[in-house]
């Protein structure tokens, strides 16, 4: 009943505190060249590693992030669940980094760093947060948290998931006809969906046309799903005026990647959340303790959905 830690040894270290504390029975084990596979019930990653079949006994593949992009699916043995990672360290790191690519974007502040580069002083009519309206891609537990997260400061807030919704204070949809509505109402555009098949390349030419002319984007969701040209050329039209991207395809941006120096994209290296090692390790106890009472772990991957 052994459980694997393939993750650093920091946060390792918190993990192995909590589960001496709360799951003893449970042993906990950071070096799989020591470790007996056929004991192992129990392993949390980021990617799954080459020789994953040699965990016959396997019940719950964890994964450290809340995305399970980074696995083959369909190589995962079936009797295996999936889990993402679902905790509050995540939720609130995501809350913040949008919460500032919002207001960033709302007070033009790729426009005035601008500007401070070129020694220039000038006001940029300042449109007021009644008036910018804000669309997220995702309604999933960062989507909804997020939205919860800018609700007062007053923009107009809506979401767009794959299957209908009910949020107080937003304007919820679903469907292709429920995007374009969506697109077409959004000055700031969040993307929160996962990088499923259906995703990848999400992000391009046809949907930043239907955006309003000179609307910006916050994209927190996965490289894969943003067109790199597409989104050059959108600001280089002025159909988008600038953009806060924290992911990319590859990463790490390579060097003399248009991304690095354009004035109107801020990038950051994929920091926009941070698995949180005390408050993951609570959440994933919880979870052996439900799978052990014969419930659906919290974030149990829907294997035909890809998320
Ligand atoms: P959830 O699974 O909770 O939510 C996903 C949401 O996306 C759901 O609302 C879902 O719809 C919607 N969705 C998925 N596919 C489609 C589709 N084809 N069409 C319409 N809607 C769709 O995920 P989280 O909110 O926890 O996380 C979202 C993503 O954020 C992660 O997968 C990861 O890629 C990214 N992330 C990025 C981080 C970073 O640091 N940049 C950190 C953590 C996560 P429905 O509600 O109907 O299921
Ligand atoms: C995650 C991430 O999925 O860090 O948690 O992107």
């Amino acid at each position: 009943m052994t459980f694997l830690f393939n993750s650093d040894a920091r946060r390792g270290a918190v993990f192995a505190d909590a589960f001496a504390r709360e799951l003893p029975d449970v042993p906990f084990m950071m070096d799989a060249a020591t470790v007996d596979p056929d004991a192992v019930r129990y392993l949390i990653t980021w990617t799954a590693p080459e020789d994953l079949a040699r965990y016959c006994n396997l019940e719950i593949l964890f994964s450290i992030g809340a995305g399970v992009d980074q696995f083959r699916l369909a190589t995962i043995p079936e009797q295996v669940k999936i889990v993402r990672t679902v905790e509050e360290g995540i939720v609130r790191m995501m809350q913040e980094y949008v919460t500032l690519a919002v207001l960033a974007l709302h007070r033009n502040l790729p426009e005035y760093l601008a500007q401070q580069r070129a020694g220039d002083w000038h006001d940029i009519p300042q449109l007021q947060a009644g008036s910018r309206r804000i669309g997220v891609l995702g309604l999933g537990q960062l989507g909804q948290a997020v939205l919860d997260r800018l609700k007062p400061f007053g923009f107009p807030l809506a979401g767009w998931s794959r299957s209908p919704r009910q949020i107080e204070g937003v304007t919820c949809h679903h469907d292709e006809a429920g995007l374009n509505e969506m697109l077409a109402a959004s000055n700031i555009l969040i993307c929160l969906l996962p990088l499923t098949e259906e995703t990848r390349g999400f992000l391009d030419a046809d949907l930043f046309a239907k955006l309003p002319k000179g609307a910006t984007l916050v994209h927190t969701g996965r490289g894969p799903q943003l067109d790199h040209e597409a989104l050059l050329a959108a600001l280089d039209s002025g159909q988008l005026s600038a953009a806060m991207i924290d992911v990319t395809d590859p990463e790490p941006l390579p060097a003399g990647h248009p991304f690095w120096s354009h004035q109107k994209i801020i990038v950051t290296p994929h920091v926009a959340s941070v698995t949180q090692p005390a408050t993951a390790a609570r959440a994933v106890i919880q979870n052996i303790r439900r799978h052990r009472a014969g419930l659906d772990p919290i974030g149990l991957v829907d294997r035909s959905r890809g998320y």
